[in-house]
């Protein structure tokens, strides 16, 4: 077992190969403005689909969006945006370069590191500590204002290298109202504390639910419950996306529903969403200048 708030951060100062690469992983990401990874407790909650939406939603305010896919396991991120697995291939040259959803929505996925799509992947955690950190290391970043990290779930080896590879990154804790539950939004508070990440605020997904007949939403589930435990906890409350099912089309269709359904309240919620972090980010950037 590890022991609670050490991981490779530690090991990394004591490795003159690693500390190296940390060094060009910090001269890399220190151009970009704001960094923010999707988390939460339990997998399953709708963190991808926020990822995408968020990083979306941002580059319709004309920033320059980075969104990056670090999961192992299963990224679904590359067919919610509807790339190719063939886009995203390594360079000869060993560097992985963003693939482009639109001219400021730059994309990068570990899927080019993987076997192949339907292969069951078991990896072990240094293997994985050393695949993401090499992953990150081996990107060109271009220009840009955010960078969206969508995190696997759970608070182990994956969330935890990205989080003390990706220096001044703030946390976005993904939560459900029937997975409102203190004990799971408190394990990723922990974590956050583990690893020195300040959380930007909670998001209450599957919040009530949009009427595939009429459009309006309708709390079928209680709903709220997040914006109450963001109080109970002092966190700063971001906002809730309801259930709807044109989420989950747009999301196998490769268009995201804030892109295939602007209108739509779905949308709406998002844009909200994406508005409440642009602000408490650039909040939190003129605090730090000061
Ligand atoms: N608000 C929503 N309404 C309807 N469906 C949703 C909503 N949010 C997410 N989904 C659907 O739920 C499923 C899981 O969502 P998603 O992949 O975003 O979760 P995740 O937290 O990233 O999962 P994992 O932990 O496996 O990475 C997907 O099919 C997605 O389309
Ligand atoms: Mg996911
Ligand atoms: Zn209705």
């Amino acid at each position: 077992m590890k022991k609670e708030g050490q991981s490779c951060k530690t090991g990394a100062g004591s490795n003159p190969v690693l500390s190296e690469q940390d060094q060009k992983i910090k001269e890399k990401l220190s151009k970009i403005d704001h960094k923010i990874m999707v988390m939460s407790g339990k997998g399953g909650v709708g963190k991808s689909t926020i990822a995408v939406n968020l990083a979306l939603g941002l580059s319709l305010e004309n920033f320059y969006v980075g969104l990056l896919d670090v999961d192992l396991h299963g990224p679904n991120v590359p067919k919610m945006l509807g790339i190719e697995r063939g886009e995203l291939r390594r360079r000869p040259d060993g560097t992985v370069g963003p693939v482009y959803y639109s001219p400021n929505l730059e994309f990068m996925s570990i899927e080019p590191l993987l076997p192949d799509r339907d292969s069951a992947v078991i990896w072990r955690g240094p293997l994985k500590t050393s695949a993401i950190r090499q992953f990150i290391y081996d990107i060109e970043w271009g220009k840009l204002d955010y960078l969206v990290i969508d995190a696997p779930p759970g608070t182990g080896d994956e969330p935890m290298t990205v989080a003390q590879t990706i220096e001044g990154a703030y946390a976005i804790v993904v939560t459900t109202p029937q997975e409102v539950s203190l004990l799971d939004v408190r394990k990723s508070i922990t974590f956050c504390k583990q690893v020195n990440m300040p959380i930007l605020g909670l998001v209450e997904n599957m919040s009530g639910m949009v009427c595939p007949h009429c459009g309006k939403t309708i709390d079928v589930f209680k709903r709220g419950g997040g914006q109450k435990l963001a109080e109970e906890l002092g966190l700063p409350f971001l906002g809730r996306i309801p259930v709807d099912p044109r989420i989950v089309t747009a999301g196998d269709a490769g268009k995201p529903v804030l892109a295939s359904y602007p209108t739509s309240q779905t949308a709406e919620a998002f844009e909200r969403l994406v508005r409440k972090v642009i602000d408490m980010t650039q909040m939190l950037n003129s605090q730090e200048k000061d």
